[in-house]
C-alpha cells in the first residue's frame, strides 16, 4: 500500500514539475522582462557558498554553474526543489524560492564567464583517449561539439573532473532519479576507465 501511495505521489509531483517547466518555457516576454535583473544578495550568497564566486565552484565535487544554459539551470532548480532530482546538500534550501526568482538566478549564472575548474595538469594520453571515446559515443551531438551545452543540456567543458566522474557514474548506475533518461541510455555499460578518460578530456577541454 505504502509503495503504491508513494508511487502516485511521485507521479503527481512529476506532473506538477512538468507543468511548471512548461510554464517557465512559455512565459510571455513581458513577464520575463519584469523579473528582477539581479538575484537578492541573500540568495546569491547562499548559492556561491557552495557553487563558488560567480558560480565558478572551488569544490571538486560541486558543479560550476557559470556559463550553464539558462534553461538547464531553471529546470534543475525546479526538479531539485520538488525533490524529483535528489541533491541531499540542497534539500529544503529552495522551498521558499519562487519560479520568478529561479529565472533571475538562472539568468545571472548563465551570464557569468566560466573559468576552467580543474587545476590539475592535463595528461595528453588521457586527454586524447577521452576525445576519441567522446567522439565514438556521440557526446557532442547533444552537448554540442564544443561542449558548451544548449537549452536543457548542460555545459561540460571546463567542469570539475571529479564532479563529471561522479555524475556520469550516477547516470550509468541508475542513481540519477529524476534526470534525463536519454543521458542514462548514452552511458549505459561504459567502463570506469572510459569514464575517467571522458571526464579528464571534458574538464580540460580546449
Ligand atoms: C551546501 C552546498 C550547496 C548549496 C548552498 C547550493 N548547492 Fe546547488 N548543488 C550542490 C551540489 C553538491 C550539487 C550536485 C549534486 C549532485 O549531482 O551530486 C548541486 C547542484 C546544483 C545544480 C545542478 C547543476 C548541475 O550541473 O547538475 C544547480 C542548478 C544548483 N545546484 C543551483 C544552486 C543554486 C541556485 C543555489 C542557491 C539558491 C544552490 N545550488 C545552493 C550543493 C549546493
Ligand atoms: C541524447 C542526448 C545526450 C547524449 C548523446 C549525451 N548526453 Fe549527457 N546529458 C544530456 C541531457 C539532456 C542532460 C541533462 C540531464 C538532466 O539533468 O536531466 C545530460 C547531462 C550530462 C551530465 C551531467 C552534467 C551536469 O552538470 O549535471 C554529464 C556529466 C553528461 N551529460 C555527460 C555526457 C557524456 C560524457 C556523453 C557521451 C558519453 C553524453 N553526456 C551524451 C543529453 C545527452
Amino acid at each position: 500500500m505504502v509503495a503504491i501511495h508513494s508511487g502516485i505521489h511521485q507521479t503527481s509531483r512529476a506532473l506538477a514539475a512538468a507543468a511548471l517547466l512548461f510554464c517557465l518555457g512559455t512565459m510571455p516576454a513581458h513577464t520575463i522582462a519584469q523579473t528582477a535583473a539581479q538575484p537578492s544578495a541573500g540568495q546569491l550568497g547562499l548559492c556561491v557558498a557552495c557553487h563558488g564566486p560567480q558560480g565558478n565552484s572551488q569544490i571538486p565535487s560541486i558543479p560550476s554553474l557559470a556559463g550553464q544554459p539558462k534553461t538547464f539551470i531553471e529546470n534543475q532548480l525546479v526538479l531539485i526543489r520538488e525533490g524529483i532530482r535528489e541533491v541531499p546538500q540542497m534539500k529544503g534550501m529552495l522551498d521558499k524560492i519562487t519560479d520568478e526568482e529561479f529565472i533571475t538566478l538562472a539568468n545571472y549564472f548563465a551570464a557569468q564567464a566560466p573559468v576552467k575548474a580543474t587545476t590539475t595538469a592535463v595528461n595528453n594520453a588521457t586527454y586524447l583517449r577521452g576525445q576519441e571515446t567522446a567522439k565514438k559515443m556521440l557526446c557532442g551531438t547533444c552537448h554540442l561539439p564544443n561542449y558548451v551545452g544548449q537549452n536543457q543540456i548542460p555545459r561540460l567543458a571546463g567542469q570539475h573532473e571529479e564532479f563529471l566522474v561522479l555524475s556520469i557514474k550516477q547516470f550509468r548506475d541508475g542513481q540519477s532519479a529524476g534526470r534525463d533518461t536519454n543521458m542514462s541510455a548514452s552511458v549505459q555499460g561504459v567502463k570506469d576507465s572510459d569514464v575517467a578518460d571522458l571526464a579528464h578530456y571534458l574538464a580540460h577541454f580546449k
